[in-house]
């Protein structure tokens, strides 16, 4: 395993690419089984959960080549309808193939995702959805058995306890596009992410509105063609990125960036006193020495602040002289970073859903663990600002959701090695 040794103290500077987005891609690949026509996606991030959403598409009967950014794929014509708990467990978003397969074979055996550090990651809403399709569904032995003699078109309410469900959106939206009639999704994830994916199902001939809305409409079509796309820019990189930038008060561009998918994220660093230029092409983080001012977030869905870069908040308002507070409202267990961050020296309480941040000077170095993907992005940004060399361990974590982020943060002049553990 691969660890991370930062010697904090330097601000970055100069320009750096966003790599296409994570979790657009992921559905994106899913919904390839939905046609047997060859599909082309570029702008495709190369990540560890890139490799294993191919590795699952390869088992379920499709070739592909994977180079580039750019992903060529074709189903085979042997034809699996089972993704085994080896592949969804190492990824949750794997079972997203459980629409595409219903909807294009009419049966599927798909393993329920594993736990996972950031809170319990129910599928209740997708199989809801799906049954309101016309799906016989059993849970048995670890698997969702399902089966239908033909998907039929429903409205269905697909709002759950902490709001909208992106994937579950996803899912029901895919197994929707063949299906007989109109599909109503009301309360639907209005994630960039969803959108990407809309945009990709309608460029295969599926008839999609409302797409980003809480209401979609989906009105089934025969058959589905392949598709040459390219997915949306990665939008938590990018603020992970303007993240590393403000915090070791530098001067960066941070090239390929959507403002316009990030505004809870940029409003929220204006008022922390961080100064930011919109450009047509970025965003452009400017150098500002002014004291960050305490701030609170509240996770909510799209277009409220992102869970995923609540992380990497944490460890800004961490060294931000005052009392700043974070509710999360998505996963109310996602502070597996507190503790490795007061070994830093942070002054992170957590109650509950609640974490009561006590800014302080300045962090000092650590040995440190990851846990999951955004919050070895909050240590890696610790390990910027803190006084000493700070060794970031299990990596991998990293890796599945950011395409060489020690590489990236070293081009703008950080002190980063990648090392054997
Ligand atoms: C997506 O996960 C993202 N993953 C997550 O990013 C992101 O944190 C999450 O959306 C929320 O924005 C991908 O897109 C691959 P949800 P998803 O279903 O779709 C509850 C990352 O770091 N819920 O929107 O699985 C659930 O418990 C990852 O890139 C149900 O109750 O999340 C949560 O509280 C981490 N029943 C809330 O909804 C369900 O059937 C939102 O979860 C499904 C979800």
């Amino acid at each position: 395993m691969d660890k991370l040794i930062i010697e904090g103290g330097v601000s970055l500077k100069g320009t750096v690419q966003v790599a296409g987005s994570k979790n657009s891609l992921l559905p994106i690949l899913a919904a390839t089984l939905l046609t047997k026509d060859r599909c082309v996606i570029k702008n495709a991030p190369d990540l560890r959960d890139t490799v294993s959403m191919l590795k699952l598409l390869r088992y379920l009967g499709s070739n592909y080549e994977f180079k580039d950014h750019t992903i060529v794929i074709k189903p085979n014509g042997t034809e699996k309808v089972e993704a085994p708990y080896k592949f969804v467990s190492t990824m949750r978003a794997s079972f997203c193939v459980l629409g595409p397969l219903l909807s294009r074979y009419r049966k599927a055996k798909v393993s329920l995702p594993g736990g996972c550090v950031i809170g319990v990651r129910p599928v209740d809403l997708h199989l809801k959805g799906l049954a309101k399709l016309g799906t016989k569904i059993q849970v048995k032995e670890g698997y969702v058995h399902a089966e239908t003699r033909h998907l039929k078109g429903d409205h269905i309410y697909l709002g759950g306890p902490f709001g909208s469900s992106v994937l579950a959106t996803g899912n029901v939206m895919m197994a929707a596009t063949l299906a007989r009639g109109t599909t109503i999704i009301e309360s639907a994830a209005c994630e960039p992410e969803v959108v990407d994916l809309a945009r990709f199902l309608i460029k295969m001939g599926a008839k999609i509105k409302g797409e980003g809305s809480p209401c979609i409409e989906i009105k089934g079509v025969k058959e589905l063609h392949g598709v040459e796309y390219e997915v949306i820019p990665d939008r938590i990189e990018a603020a992970t990125l303007v993240m590393a930038a403000a915090i070791t008060r530098g001067e960066v561009f941070v090239k390929g960036a959507r403002a316009d998918h990030m505004m809870a994220v940029l409003e929220k660093l204006k008022d922390v006193g961080i100064s930011l230029k919109i450009l047509k092409d970025g965003i452009l983080v400017k150098k500002t020495m002014r004291k960050f001012k305490p701030f609170d977030i509240v996770t909510l869905p799209y277009p409220g602040f992102p869970t995923d870069a609540q992380a990497q908040f944490m460890t800004l308002m961490s060294i931000t002289e005052g009392i700043s507070v974070i509710t999360e409202k998505i996963y109310p267990d996602r502070f597996m970073h507190v503790a490795e961050l007061n070994r830093m020296g942070a002054q992170v309480k957590r109650e509950g859903p609640y974490a009561i941040v006590h800014g302080i000077k300045q962090l000092s170095a650590a040995p440190v663990m990851a846990s999951d993907l955004r919050a070895s992005a909050g240590l890696v940004l610790a390990g910027l600002v803190a006084r000493g060399k700070t060794e970031v361990s299990r990596i991998y974590h990293l890796d599945r959701g950011y395409e060489r982020l020690d590489f990236k943060l070293k081009q703008l002049g950080a002190k980063i090695e990648r090392a054997k553990e």
